[in-house]
């Protein structure tokens, strides 16, 4: 698989809570491979958390500082690549992941999702009085989106290390 990558990186993409970054983190260890969080990059890059980010400058500044580090992170690869939620959204990234990487889609069912971002309440996206029904909208409005993904893995509430066995079963 490492070979057959070349200087590809794996890129995975999908909601708030799917499980890119903690799957990420244990697929590059599994397969060798350097681990970078982009949404951590960006907090770096900008020297403030994400909910500071969007609350001094909004979320197009985000967006666009998003976009800038993954495709500086994309030029060095290959490494294994947890991207924010949002970060598909952006035809301009979907581009620089196909160029450079194989996107893999962490597909999760509503209520898991919930459960896993109730657990880490970070998210500016989801500071709304009813986070279930701001979920379910970017559902619907990011999951045709995310369906371009070269692969897509099923997310189930199973151990971590089955998950990232998932996915090396798909990219294989
Ligand atoms: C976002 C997801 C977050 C982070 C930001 C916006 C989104 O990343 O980038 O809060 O638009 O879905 P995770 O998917 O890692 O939570």
């Amino acid at each position: 698989l490492r070979e057959r990558l070349g200087s590809r990186s794996i890129v995975l993409v999908g909601m708030m809570g799917a499980g890119k970054s903690s799957v990420g983190k244990r697929l590059a260890r599994r397969l060798n491979l350097p681990f970078a969080d982009a949404d951590v990059e960006i907090e770096q890059a900008a020297g403030m958390t994400i909910p500071e980010i969007f609350a001094h400058h909004g979320e197009p500044a985000f967006r666009d500082g998003e976009k800038k580090v993954i495709s500086r992170l994309l030029e060095n690869g290959p490494m294994v690549l947890a991207t924010g939620g949002g970060a598909f959204m952006s035809d301009e990234t979907q581009a620089a992941i196909a160029r450079h990487g194989i996107s893999v889609w962490l597909k999760a069912e509503l209520d898991l999702l919930l459960r896993r971002v109730r657990r880490r309440d970070d998210r500016p996206l989801l500071k709304t009085d009813d986070p279930a029904t701001t979920l379910a909208r970017l559902i619907d409005l990011r999951y045709p989106v995310y369906a371009r993904a070269t692969l897509t893995v099923v997310s189930h509430d199973v151990p971590q290390d089955v998950m990232v066995e998932a996915v090396v079963d798909a990219l294989a």
